[in-house]
């Protein structure tokens, strides 16, 4: 079977970065695998991509939802002789609250399943097949504010730390295992990026009266924010061509990547 051998799988795939990383792969020659719970959003990246994307609808924080995806991604590569060999966690999420006191446990438990436990049972589901595909890598996306609270910030906040807390568990794991075969792992931090994600968390913190809502704002403004395509070049170029000693175990900076794009 023609096609790509060497193939990614990318959540949240059906919008913004992970949309644009998607297209991104493609042109390097990797398939992808794309991943999301809007379907119709996954068919519309997934149509120009052709025979090199494949459209896995799911729920990343449903246990049935991941077990399906494994098991269809399964059949599908092996049907075209393909591996998989890189896995990126772009879906995110982390709602504004007005203050302290309205900060929803619950809306923080949701975060965490999708920032922290998902991508951590995503890859425990993955794992044999990226260690059959060595060298593998695997890529977490973090934010900025994890490290910089702002007021009502937190459960985007505290979920996003713990996705670069993740990241640090999975290499130390890995390296302890000393196995060759496991995949080499690191964290993304995308800077400011126009998408309908970022929109939305404007519009929500705008409403929740937050400060850096006007500043977030006044920086989209001024054209600021970097586009989805800039942000996914450079998260292949740090994928497929970063040496491995620069990546595994690393919180990589958009603006420390720039200078990979010449
Ligand atoms: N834009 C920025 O300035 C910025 C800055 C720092 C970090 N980031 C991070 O970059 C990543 C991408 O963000 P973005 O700006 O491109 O926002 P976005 O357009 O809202 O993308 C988030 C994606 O995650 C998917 N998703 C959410 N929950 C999911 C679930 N339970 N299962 C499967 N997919 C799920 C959404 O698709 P469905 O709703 O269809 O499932 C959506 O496509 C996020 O991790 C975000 O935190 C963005």
């Amino acid at each position: 079977m023609t096609g790509p051998k060497v193939w990614a799988l990318v959540t949240g795939a059906g919008s913004g970065i992970g949309a644009a990383l998607a297209a991104a792969l493609v042109t390097e020659g990797v398939g992808v695998v794309l991943v999301g719970r809007r379907a119709a959003h996954l068919e519309t990246v997934a149509k120009p991509l052709g025979p090199a994307a494949l459209v896995l609808p799911g729920d990343i924080t449903r246990p049935e939802d991941r077990d399906r995806i494994k098991a269809t991604l399964d059949t599908e590569l092996d049907r075209r002789g393909a591996v998989l060999r890189f896995v990126v966690h772009n879906a995110g999420i982390g709602d504004p609250s007005q203050n302290f006191a309205s900060t929803d446990p619950e809306t923080l438990a949701r975060a965490f399943d999708v920032n922290v436990v998902a991508p951590l049972a995503l890859t425990q589901a993955l794992l044999p097949m990226l260690r059959q595909a060595a060298p593998a890598r695997v890529l977490l996306v973090g934010a900025g504010i994890a490290d910089r609270p702002q007021p009502g910030t937190g459960i985007y906040g505290i979920s996003k730390a713990a996705t670069a807390r993740l990241m640090r568990q999975m290499a130390m794991d890995f390296d302890h295992e000393g196995d060759a075969t496991a995949p080499a792992v690191a964290l993304f931090q995308p800077g400011l990026v126009e998408t309908e994600g970022l929109h939305a968390h404007v519009a929500a913190a705008s409403a929740c009266g937050l400060p850096h809502a006007a500043w977030l704002a006044g920086r989209l403004e001024n054209g600021d924010a970097q586009t989805p395509e800039t942000t996914a070049t450079l998260m292949s170029t740090a994928m497929l061509r970063l040496p491995v000693a620069e990546f595994h175990g690393r919180q990589l900076q958009h603006h420390d990547l720039s200078p990979l794009l010449g």
